[in-house]
């Protein structure tokens, strides 16, 4: 038997066994004689300690030791002299008969501890090193339990875990797809799935009619701190169901989990707010309702008056900044380049200060009295001491670069606390998106989404503005400004698919040879069905506090979508690429 106990294990009550533990060596304190050494597992630290003056042999083994050797060791549990109430071993320690080194360890290339001394790159290389520091521990755990707790929830509800293929057609999510190319076929590709969407429709045309899958997806996009290349989601699918029966259950695996991962009572019904509101109120699909700064339309009361930057645009917005009316010049200046950086896009921005004193300062107050700019006040809802920041053109545009200044505002004056749990219901999403460039219509969702009964009229007009006007029984859930998952109401009639196709100028031929299989799924008994998917690694990042997903996966990738320790991608060798029937035309590597 290697080990009686584990390294978190021992107590006080424990004191006078005999015990035998293997771990890591993560730190070694020499005191005269007296040598301490803290033994790491994955439950804790347990101190053992050699005492020259009993134990030469002991002592000498221990002075051989160097940090993460494993190690084995036999000793009796003695209560501390010095206990620590920071370490749940803290009253013992090991008094020890036998050090066994099961491997020596190199010196690691930083230090393994809670705040380690490696740069990113290098932990990254050494990911396995990495993953012993207690905050990567941790975040697996959460993860672990996590996906426990859906599990347990789903299969409370009913919900059979059904897994489908990697090697698929592609799915068209809005991503590119990474592929794979088939040497038993020539010339022909697999492609990874964007999500298991076809499928788990499909499986609802089987009649299994609650599936759920915690499934890896894949994704060729530009990556950020919450994305990934290949992510995992929590995909679920029903039948016979309508959008308020999807969002009662998910809301209450939500509910389930907040209580039993992080032990945290949320509402006991999760607001809603129609895209519409998200984009007016809050310039986001996504809005964090932590706190409120919302963005009020001011174009009415600043136009006509002389200052032709406003004169001329469709729409002006204001939010309201409490308390930072004490802003200086140099302030509001670094705020006006801020929001002229490519990210935000503004081309410039006006401030109007309401002083503590009564009264009002701003960038433009050439153009207005001061009874106008109180209006403008008025009506976004400043109240003394409160910085108002007004920002002008499209609607919608204008709209998104107020909401990415309000998030901004929100982190600098601390309104985004991590420990503050706000989720809510985006609905009523249009169903498409008009892209000037390339004149046609995108799916908001995805092309499987189902217009609302109610305008399908609309649906099947081919006016551009009745189809603009077209929503979707889709729906996001949002957590803080992150968007944790979304779903919708899907087609489930061939000829509304096959409609849909038209709408988004794909050709019959296309829409054949891309979804032939599906849209022939509907003519064999399709029920009406509808889902949801959530981002599962978003999920375990904010219920641990964090904004990036990286640390809740094992092995991610880097920003270019690399894999550091394995150095993937690689370039493969000729045999393989002759087999696959391929030829590389990707610049040599320098
Ligand atoms: P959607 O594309 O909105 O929907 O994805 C669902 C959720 O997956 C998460 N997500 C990601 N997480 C990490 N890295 C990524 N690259 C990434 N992309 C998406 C988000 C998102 O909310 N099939 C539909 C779901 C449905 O309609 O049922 C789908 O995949 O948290």
């Amino acid at each position: 038997m290697y080990r009686t106990h584990t390294c978190g294990e021992l107590r006080l009550a424990d004191a006078g066994q005999t015990v035998t533990l293997a771990g890591w060596v993560q730190r070694i304190r020499k005191m005269g004689g007296m040598t301490f050494v803290d033994l790491r597992d994955r439950y804790g630290i347990t101190q053992l300690v050699a005492d020259a003056a009993s134990d030469e042999a002991v002592a000498a083994a221990v002075a051989g030791l160097g940090r993460e050797y494993v190690i084995q060791v036999t000793g009796r549990v003695a209560e501390r002299q010095s206990k620590n109430p920071k370490m749940d071993t803290g009253d013992i320690e090991i008094l020890l008969d036998k050090v066994n080194v099961l491997n020596p360890s190199e010196i690691p290339p930083f230090t393994i501890e809670d705040v380690s001394d490696g740069g990113e790159e290098l932990r990254a290389r050494y990911r396995y090193l990495d993953l012993r520091r207690n905050p990567l521990k941790n975040a697996l755990t959460l993860r672990h339990r996590m996906a426990h707790e859906v599990r347990n929830y789903l299969d409370g509800e009913g919900f059979m875990e059904i897994e489908t293929p990697c090697l698929i057609k592609s799915t068209p999510e809005g991503a590119r797809d990474f592929v794979v190319p088939s040497r038993m076929n020539p010339g022909e590709f697999y492609a990874l799935p964007q999500s298991p969407q076809t499928f788990k429709q499909l499986l609802m045309v089987a009649g299994y009619d609650r599936y759920f899958q915690i499934v890896r997806c894949f994704r060729d996009e530009d990556l950020r701190a919450d994305r990934q290349p290949e992510f995992t989601q929590i995909d679920c699918e029903m039948s016979f169901v309508e959008q308020e029966d999807v969002l009662n259950l998910f809301e209450g695996m939500m509910r389930h989990l907040f209580k039993a991962v992080i032990n945290v009572d949320i509402a006991p019904k999760i607001p809603r707010m129609s895209w519409y509101d998200a984009m007016d109120k809050y310039g986001s699909d996504k809005p964090d309702i932590r706190f409120g700064m919302e963005i009020h339309e001011v174009t009415r009361l600043v136009q006509g008056c002389g200052f032709s930057v406003f004169d001329s645009v469709e729409y002006v917005g204001a939010i309201a900044v409490p308390g930072a009316a004490g802003y200086t010049r140099k302030q509001t200046d670094e705020l006006t380049e801020w929001v002229k950086r490519p990210q935000v896009g503004a081309k410039g921005l006006v401030y109007i200060k309401m002083n503590e004193d009564g009264t009002v300062k701003s960038s433009v107050d050439k153009f207005y009295t001061e009874d106008q700019l109180k209006a403008v006040a008025a009506e976004a809802g400043a109240k003394q001491g409160d910085l108002l920041l007004l920002l002008c053109g499209p609607k919608r545009k204008t709209q998104t670069m107020l909401g990415v200044l309000r998030i901004e505002m929100g982190n600098r004056l601390g309104f985004r606390d991590p420990k503050v749990f706000a989720p809510l219901w985006v609905v009523d999403f249009p169903l498409l998106e008009w892209d000037d460039e390339t004149q046609r219509f995108y799916a908001m969702h995805h092309p499987f989404t189902a217009p609302k009964p109610e305008h399908i009229e609309w649906f099947n007009s081919n006016k551009k503005e009745d189809l603009e006007r077209v929503c979707a029984n889709a729906y996001d859930f949002v957590l803080n400004g992150t968007e944790l998952g979304g779903g919708s109401i899907r087609i489930h009639q061939a000829d509304v698919q096959k409609r849909m196709f038209e709408v988004l100028g794909i050709s019959p031929e296309d829409a054949d040879y891309k979804f032939g299989f599906i849209i022939n799924a509907f003519k064999f008994g399709a029920p009406p069905h509808g889902g949801l998917a959530f981002g599962f690694d978003r999920v375990c990042a904010l219920f641990g506090g964090q904004e990036t997903i990286r640390d809740y996966i094992a092995f991610p990738k880097n920003n270019m979508g690399r894999d550091v320790m394995l150095d993937a991608p690689s370039a493969i060798d000729d045999i393989q690429m002759d087999e696959l029937f391929l030829k590389s035309v990707a610049p040599e590597k320098k």
